[in-house]
């Protein structure tokens, strides 16, 4: 390569990474991209390749090749060098003879021949891809989409168990993948504190890691007890191990903690005995594992390997069949909602499911009570599969005692004992009682500083029903009163003078609020997250929204109304349900009381990306939707990240019935797949 070649790259690289860095502030901080996608990935894809064909030009502070500090919005995008990919799974023993007998013939290689393997845990978290370069860590990234993750490097550097700087000789660059995760204990922990903070429970240690790593505010991570294993490798400059066990021995070396349980295989019968260990050891264990990686150990085969679509030929997840439990149902107890639905919920003699306590699961309605026969003094199974709620999954009927009635599903509302009706072709009873019936009173106060809508920290739960029944709060607005009784509040049982101050500045902080939250907060039926967000972006701010609300309720028929129903992805039945709200004069007069002990901040296009429980799982919608058509429960569900499909199998996460839903509920039901109810997927949505 000549000189003046040289010179070219350098000038060329430096205009790049200035272009790049231009364009990182246009997408990131100010959420106005100037360019394509795809136009942003050619950019980066000649800055790689020069940096490839110069080495010594790479400048590893580039604002290139490092984006920048996490922007307002959320977390800047790094490109993994290698994409970060998935695995295969494999349910039983018959199909990782399968995984074995296919590599071996991609391999050329005899039905019998040897072909050890490394079995390792497949820890429950989240993965991660570090970059060491010249021995220091440079960055961290999640998975992301395989291709592209999140920059959560200053986060990931508060953990203790990921070196800084690797120990010993090591290739001057260097990618490492391995498992962020919590442990049970710790995850216990977190979630008492969160309780005893008001602040929101994380449903598996999982979520637990994943929300505490992903926090822009790098001190909530460094509070957070987190950890990791180190499991595989990305690109490296350098040759590191011939085989994946040295390769173990090596991140060992290099500071990193390897999983202790991981173990050479020399066949499918070693193999076979691991899996069925690992199953019995797995509630033992003080983290959540979800199956067993098995891994060709020699990384010459490895190479030979490959990949196919997304996942190597040369390793397989063979998971644990989800985990079950008997128990007894101790009682039916019957919660209102917001809206005044009626739900069922067990009650449970505690049982532990996988190392997770389970004392509540869910009973759906009342039509799936009587479907299921479920009854008091029944002896269930009840099965915890992923981060799903408990579900029961079938009554052990000749354990039911003598004398057992079925159950009969209430027709007053346990908390006001107003009418609970059921119009007809609909599953939910609800309380009719509206604002006289406490429980919907006290249900809305929590909804309304849930995090979500006002994230008012330190008011939890339990807090809003003490408040409500000592009379302090009645309406929304009171929130905002409760300030003036901070002395009173600090000489309460489990208060103090710090806390009930800490609680008053938190809610004196929210007394500006962005106009989606303030939406959602009012706890309109149908109006969840999303519809909020739609709402707050269509009318730009509150005093847009509130006349226009107030002229679509007057007038049947009206432009304002009609132009509501054609708001993308509003729908008529939820225009319906504003209108309601606003013809209601008593509705009317507390948004505008609050309104004057609030400033409504208009709403902006940088609002913060959602975030929906169904990101990244694969849903089966069957049977009729009563809320929306089936094309438009696949299209949210897509874009709230979720994978549909038309048949039920073991990858399934989720199967949504509806109506008369019949083989694919039958085959969810036979393979164990988690179900929910079309209630259940409007909440899951965001849409409730
Ligand atoms: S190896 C090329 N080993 O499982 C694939 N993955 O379902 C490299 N996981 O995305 C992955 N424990 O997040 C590997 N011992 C282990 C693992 C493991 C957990 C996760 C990882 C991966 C997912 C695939």
């Amino acid at each position: 390569m000549t000189q003046a070649e040289k010179n070219a790259g350098k000038e060329e690289l430096a205009a790049l990474a200035q272009e790049i860095a231009h364009h990182d502030g246009a997408y990131h901080a100010n959420d106005a991209p100037e360019i394509t996608d795809a136009e942003y990935d050619a950019l980066r894809q000649r800055f790689r390749a020069l940096e490839a064909r110069f080495p010594d030009l790479v400048d590893a502070a580039s604002p290139a090749r490092r984006v920048g500090a996490a922007p307002a919005g959320g977390f800047a995008k790094l490109r993994h060098r290698t994409p970060m990919l998935s695995l295969d799974n494999a349910f039983g023993a018959a199909e990782f003879a399968e995984f074995l007998a296919r590599a071996r013939r991609f391999l050329g290689l005899p039905a019998d021949a040897d072909l050890p393997m490394v079995g390792e845990p497949k820890i429950d978290g989240l993965s991660i891809s570090l970059t060491y370069e010249a021995g220091r860590l440079l960055q961290a990234a999640t998975r992301g989409d395989g291709a592209e993750g999140e920059d959560v490097t200053a986060n990931i550097r508060t953990i203790a168990a990921i070196p800084q700087l690797l120990a010993g000789p090591h290739p001057d660059f260097i990618e490492i993948r391995g498992e962020v995760f919590m442990t049970k204990a710790d995850f216990l922990a977190l979630n008492a504190a969160q309780e005893a903070a008001g602040q929101r429970l994380f449903a598996n240690p999982r979520n637990a890691a994943a929300g505490s790593l992903r926090q822009l505010d790098v001190r909530i991570t460094a509070a957070r007890a987190l950890s990791m294993f180190a499991y595989a490798m990305g690109e490296a400059s350098g040759p590191v191990a011939n085989s994946h066990s040295g390769y173990l021995d090596r991140l060992r070396d290099w500071g990193f903690q390897v999983n202790g349980l991981s173990r050479p295989l020399a066949d499918a019968a070693e193999a076979e005995a691991f899996q069925a260990r690992m199953g019995l050891e797995r509630a033992r264990l003080g983290y959540d594992i979800d199956g067993v990686v098995y891994k060709v150990e020699d990384l010459a085969l490895q190479r030979r390997l490959g990949f196919v679509g997304r996942a190597p030929r040369w390793a397989i997840a063979w998971k644990f069949p989800a985990e079950q439990a008997v128990t007894v149902l101790k009682d039916i107890r019957i919660q209102v909602g917001r809206t005044g639905a009626l739900t069922p919920v067990a009650e449970l003699e505690p049982v532990n499911v996988g190392g997770v306590l389970v004392a509540r699961a869910t009973l759906h309605n009342e039509d799936e009570i009587a479907r299921k026969d479920f009854r008091i003094g029944d002896t269930v199974r009840l099965q915890r599969a992923g981060d799903v709620i408990p579900q029961i999954v079938a009554v052990l009927s000749e354990l039911r005692p003598a004398g057992s009635a079925p159950y009969v599903f209430p027709e007053i509302c346990p908390a006001c004992g107003s009418l609970a009706a059921r119009p007809p072709g609909e599953v939910v009873r609800r309380c009719t009682g509206g604002l006289i019936c406490p429980a919907q009173l006290v249900e809305r106060l929590i909804h309304f500083v849930s995090r979500p809508a006002f994230d008012i920290d330190g008011l939890g739960d339990k807090s809003i029903r003490e408040f409500f029944d000592l009379g302090w709060l009645r309406s929304p607005a009171d929130i905002f009163r409760l300030p003036a009784r901070e002395a009173d509040i600090s000489a309460m049982e489990g208060w103090g003078k710090l806390s009930a101050s800490n609680l008053s500045r938190a809610i004196e902080e929210r007394r500006r609020i962005a106009l989606h939250r303030f939406i959602y907060a009012l706890g309109i039926r149908r109006i969840g997250t999303s519809n909020a967000r739609l709402l707050a972006r269509h009318y730009g701010s509150f005093k847009a929204w509130r006349a226009q609300m107030l002229a679509g309720a007057a007038t049947i028929g009206s432009d304002e109304r009609l132009a509501l129903g054609s708001i993308l992805g509003i729908g008529l039945a939820i225009a319906e349900e504003l209108v309601e709200f606003f013809v209601e004069p008593r509705n009317v007069a507390t948004l505008d009381e609050l309104s004057a002990l609030l400033v409504i901040e208009d709403a902006t296009a940088t609002d913060a990306a959602k975030s929906s429980p169904v990101s990244g799982k694969i849903l089966v919608f069957t049977g009729s939707l009563e809320t929306m058509s089936r094309p438009e429960a696949r299209a949210l569900a897509e874009t709230l990240g979720a994978k549909v499909t038309d048949t039920v199998s073991r990858k399934t996460d989720l199967v949504v019935l509806g109506a008369d839903a019949g083989s694919k509920a039958k085959r969810a039901a036979e393979l164990g797949v988690a179900t929910a109810t079309e209630a259940e997927w409007r909440q899951l949505a965001g849409l409730e």
